[in-house]
């Protein structure tokens, strides 16, 4: 087969797992060639950030819906499946000024959890197949709940309840997901999750899935078999498995043959995914070097985590991944 014809879309539809990216929604009215490339080749997306608190209530009870509901008419006519991201993350950046700036207390900020998720998972119904709702709820040790989360501090672990049982009233056809980042593996963070979650089925809250975020510098990326073994105990609690924000750093500058080792450490993850029977979807967080959030967030140090070349090429890993669907039959 030529390259030409090698595409990622059609051989993951032909294994039945999604394949999708993150955008940026101004993009796609912006750069031609940005919203070309996501149709062409992926068939589910994510708001990078227009979906967070911040961009969809800045203002207490006052929502903003338009250019997401613009971007999910761009995905609908491109027969994409939308994600959701996301109802209840710390991140100040995130949050809009009338929480940061507000002592409140806690049954205020639950009546705003609840207001924000039932509006919002109300408002996309049936459009949004699938919810964070949230987002990094366990410290960064991975020993504890998460208390620079506003709602975490204030109500303690029953914002799980409260969160995703506000989300499947809203939409009870919704996949709703709890998602965080280095639980890939089994660790004292991947440990801590599957005991809180295995905790809160038993008392019936309605979480059907676990979002692996999967962020990686190219030398700390796991092997297949280290995240397969520990999807699988994510699987045996029922759950559905999502690979939410692939994308794998190289330390700059790097020479070409770096490349094909970030190749390498996609087809990894796409190994695990194929392996995994209750993993149905891979999304990387951006699709082109041009625009990924890893230069800012490592001040330069690391960049070129994705896919397609800052031109729209397809790198090495593009064909990785295309290898590894093409010659793994999904489980
Ligand atoms: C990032 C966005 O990509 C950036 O543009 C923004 O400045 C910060 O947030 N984990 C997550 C995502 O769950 O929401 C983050 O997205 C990346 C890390």
């Amino acid at each position: 087969m030529k390259n030409e014809d090698i595409n990622i879309k059609k051989l993951a539809e032909s294994k039945g797992i999604l394949i999708g990216a993150e955008i940026d929604p101004t993009l796609l009215e912006k750069e031609e060639k940005y919203a070309d490339t996501l149709k062409q080749h992926f068939n589910c997306t994510v708001a990078g950030n227009h979906m967070k608190f911040k961009y969809l209530e800045p203002e207490k009870d006052k929502f903003t819906f338009d250019i997401v509901d613009r971007m999910i008419n761009f995905a609908q006519k491109n027969q994409m499946k939308i994600r959701g991201h996301t109802l209840c993350w710390h991140h100040e950046s995130q949050l809009p000024d009338w929480i940061l700036k507000k002592e409140l207390t806690a049954k205020e900020l639950e009546k705003i959890l609840v207001n924000h998720i039932q509006k919002v998972v109300s408002h996309f119904k049936g459009k949004v197949f699938a919810w964070d709702v949230i987002n990094e709820g366990i410290n960064h040790q991975g020993d504890g709940l998460r208390k620079s989360n506003p709602w975490i501090k204030a109500i303690g672990e029953e914002v799980f309840d409260i969160a995703f049982h506000t989300a499947h009233q809203a939409d009870p056809d919704c996949i709703l997901f709890y998602n965080d980042y280095e639980i890939e593996t089994i660790n004292q963070k991947s440990d801590f999750l599957l005991e809180l979650l295995r905790k809160l089925l038993k008392r019936g809250v309605p979480i059907h899935g676990i979002g692996f975020q999967y962020h990686y510098p190219l030398e700390k990326a796991p092997s297949s078999g280290e995240v397969l073994k520990n999807m699988k105990r994510f699987e045996d609690l029922g759950l559905q498995i999502h690979i939410t924000e692939l994308d794998i750093w190289l330390k700059m500058p790097y020479e070409n043959s770096k490349l094909i080792e970030q190749a390498n450490a996609y087809k990894e993850a796409f190994k695990a995914a194929i392996n995994c029977k209750s993993c149905k979807a891979v999304l990387t967080w951006g699709f082109t070097d041009k625009y990924s959030w890893i230069p800012h967030f490592t001040k330069g140090a690391y960049g070129d985590p994705l896919i397609f070349d800052k031109n729209y090429l397809p790198k090495p890993a593009y064909y990785a991944i295309c290898e590894v669907l093409n010659t793994i039959p999904k489980h």
